[in-house]
């Protein structure tokens, strides 16, 4: 006898309906709007730009990205910065440096600074913490932490010098294709970072990368709801981008199309929290940037990187901005804020706080 066989997937507009009404999650209506195409994708999107006009509204927050040292200790397979690529020359910025940045940042007009950087242990806690004590000092801004995988005492000791915010992407909350990419990271120590940031009292984000190989809606829709228990405030995505020094470098990469639609989908299920249209969405697509603004996203990240060392940074090939200045992007960006009919955000773009499950499981989080 043939078995019969049940979708257990609902219809695009069953499912958007769901979405729209705040159903609890659930892949089976997640998926369909992940799979989303023609009409359909449209009305997703359509919808998405709605609820981000309701909810965040027309603003768009502004964060300067510093990126201060391409020195990383991991071997990410998808990551231009892996340690073992030794085709690229590594920079540290001196703490005078990162300073003079931050500041002419504040100038330009920007209220929040990203420290970002490769896993790096020159920078160790007290380093870091020095720097952060004397930008809270000398500055008014933000400070946001975005330096990978740390133990609980270092995030500690950075909250208690001024951090804000800390950004964490988990990648992939898939184990399979997690240990695949990463060979020395492990999916439990990766949570339990981001577990221990909440429980700081970070303001927190996390995201994932589109495309990644073996990834599908169902696996995206399973991360959704693991960035939902974990109480993520600020969501970082981008597409995957096949680097040619990297073991993944003959992988297809992830699509704008599928980006902008797993944007739309989080801006439905997380109403209120931040999501930056990143540089990766502006790689691949010239209007990238702008068609993840009109898809749900309400945050932009300029670099502000000394333009000597940024084509050192690269993640991903073809990064854009490369060339220009601080000055130059931020006027970049503001004039297509403008052109969408948006404006740009003046206040410090916290995010609202979302309360941490409290059935999840902190353990003890010792640096390996
Ligand atoms: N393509 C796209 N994004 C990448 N990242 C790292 N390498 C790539 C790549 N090849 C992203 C990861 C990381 C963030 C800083 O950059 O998601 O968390
Ligand atoms: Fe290092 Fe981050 Fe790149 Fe992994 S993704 S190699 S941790 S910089
Ligand atoms: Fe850098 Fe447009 S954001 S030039």
């Amino acid at each position: 006898m043939k078995k019969k066989i049940i979708n257990k997937y609902m219809k695009f507009p069953t499912a958007l309906a769901a979405a729209k009404g705040g159903a609890a999650l659930a892949v089976e209506w997640l998926v369909p709007l992940l799979d989303a195409n023609g009409k359909d994708d449209a009305l997703l999107l359509a919808a998405a730009d709605k609820k981000r006009a309701e909810t965040v509204g027309d603003s768009v927050h502004l964060r300067g990205l510093i990126e201060f040292s391409n020195y990383c200790r991991k071997n990410c397979h998808y990551c231009g910065l892996r340690k073992e690529n030794n085709k690229i020359n590594r920079y540290r910025l001196s703490k005078e440096e990162i300073l003079e940045t931050a500041l002419k940042a504040e100038k330009l007009g920007y209220k929040t600074i990203v420290l970002q950087s490769g896993e790096d242990l020159h920078f160790s806690a007290d380093a870091m913490s020095k720097i952060i004590k004397e930008l809270k000092n000398k500055t008014k801004l933000a400070v946001t932490l975005s330096l990978g995988e740390r133990d609980e005492e270092t995030y500690f000791a950075w909250k208690k010098a001024g951090a804000d915010r800390y950004l964490l992407r988990i990648e992939t909350t898939d184990p399979v294709i997690f240990k695949k990419i990463h060979p020395d990271s492990d999916l439990e120590y990766r949570k339990n970072c981001l577990y221990v940031l909440k429980k700081l009292g970070y303001q927190l984000g996390s995201g994932v990368m589109v495309g990644l190989p073996g990834q599908d809606a169902l696996s995206l829709a399973k991360d959704i709801i693991w960035l939902n228990n974990l109480g993520v405030e600020m969501i970082g995505i981008g597409p995957f981008l096949p680097h040619k020094e990297t073991p993944l470098k003959d992988e297809k990469g992830g699509t704008l199309a599928q980006a902008l639609r797993l944007i739309a989908v989080l801006r439905l299920v997380f109403p209120y929290s931040h999501m930056p249209a990143t540089t990766a969405m502006g790689t691949i697509d010239p209007m990238g940037r702008e068609k993840a603004l009109q898809a749900g996203a309400n945050v932009m990240m300029p670099n502000i990187t000394p333009t000597a060392v940024r084509p050192l940074y690269e993640i991903y090939p073809n990064k854009i901005c490369l060339d220009e200045s601080a000055d130059k992007c931020f006027g970049c960006v503001t004039a297509r804020i403008i052109g969408l009919g948006r404006t740009v955000g003046t206040d410090y773009g916290d995010v609202v706080r979302q309360i941490r499950n409290p059935k999840l499981e902190i353990r003890n989080n010792k640096d390996k």
